[in-house]
């Protein structure tokens, strides 16, 4: 049986990625940092779609953790990559200790970026794989450092899917809006000030995603609403993007 490696996988989004990649009947290597709930996780897989799991243990943002999820690249064939694990922040770039924003920027960039080669690698060897970063709909926009993160995470996914193309390897950027999961508690935001119609739910976003990737896209942006959002984002002036940008976050102006 074929094999993925999800990053973030015991909720949310990778969550989501987990189920969906069981059913599609591969075994899962699950990493992340929370041992017992990875566990818990790959039990419950284990149960519900009867794949095998390997549970990871791992801070991705600590040098010798994350060169042991390297090394299983190398210990037996990986079909699919999803570099998932990721957070947000309340408070704006300045407000933050630089320590915290070193941090986010190593999970989200550097991680995405040393997983994706040492996947590629083997991937082109064998002439089939995929990749798909969990990026945002916020790369799109200017807000903060995590949009500019994202936006990194697009441009450098989408760079790659056309030089991969030719050798079997499909990569592709998944660029969500809203999602129901941990991540905005986890960041402390107040989810009400979001309007209902924007959320979406993680389950349909895989599944879109999926189809996107099965079709050979290389940005998936699940949704007519989020769509919409992006195209919009071509035509209208920066400075009304960037106010519109700063809804939910500690520190700025609001609209
Ligand atoms: N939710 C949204 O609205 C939304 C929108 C656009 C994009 N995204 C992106 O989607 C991805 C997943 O977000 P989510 O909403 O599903 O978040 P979530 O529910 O908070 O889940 C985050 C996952 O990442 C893992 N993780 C966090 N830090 C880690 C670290 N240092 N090392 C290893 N694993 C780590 C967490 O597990 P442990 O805590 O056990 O490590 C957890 O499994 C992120 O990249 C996020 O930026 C989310």
């Amino acid at each position: 049986m074929a094999t993925a490696l999800i990053t973030g996988p015991t909720t949310g989004i990778g969550r989501a990625f987990a189920d969906k990649l069981a059913l599609e009947g591969y075994d899962l290597v699950l990493v992340s940092r929370d041992e017992t709930r990875l566990k818990e996780v790959a039990t419950e897989l284990t149960r519900l779609h009867g794949v095998a799991c390997e549970v990871l243990a791992a801070d991705l943002t600590d040098a010798d953790d994350l060169a042991r999820v390297e090394a299983r690249f190398q210990a037996g064939p990986i079909e699919v990559l999803v570099n998932n694990a990721g957070f947000g922040q309340k408070k704006p770039f300045w407000a933050n200790p630089i320590d915290v924003e070193e941090n986010q920027f190593d999970l989200l960039v550097r991680v995405v970026l040393r997983l994706t080669h040492a996947a590629v690698l083997p991937m082109i060897e064998r002439g089939s794989g995929a990749v798909i970063n969990v990026s945002s709909v916020a790369g799109f926009l200017q807000r903060g450092s995590y949009s500019a993160h994202k936006s990194w995470v697009t441009n450098f996914t989408a760079g790659l899917a056309i030089e991969l193309h030719s050798r079997g390897v499909a990569v592709m950027a998944l660029c969500p809006g809203f999602v129901r999961t941990e991540f905005h508690e986890r960041m402390g935001m107040d989810k009400t000030i979001i309007p209902s119609f924007m959320w979406l739910d993680a389950t349909e976003l895989v599944d879109a995603a999926w189809k996107d990737l099965m079709q050979g896209k290389a940005i998936s942006i699940p949704s007519l609403r989020y769509k919409l959002i992006v195209a919009a984002t071509r035509y209208i002036p920066r400075a009304l993007i960037a106010r519109v940008s700063t809804v939910g976050l500690d520190g700025r102006r609001r609209v």
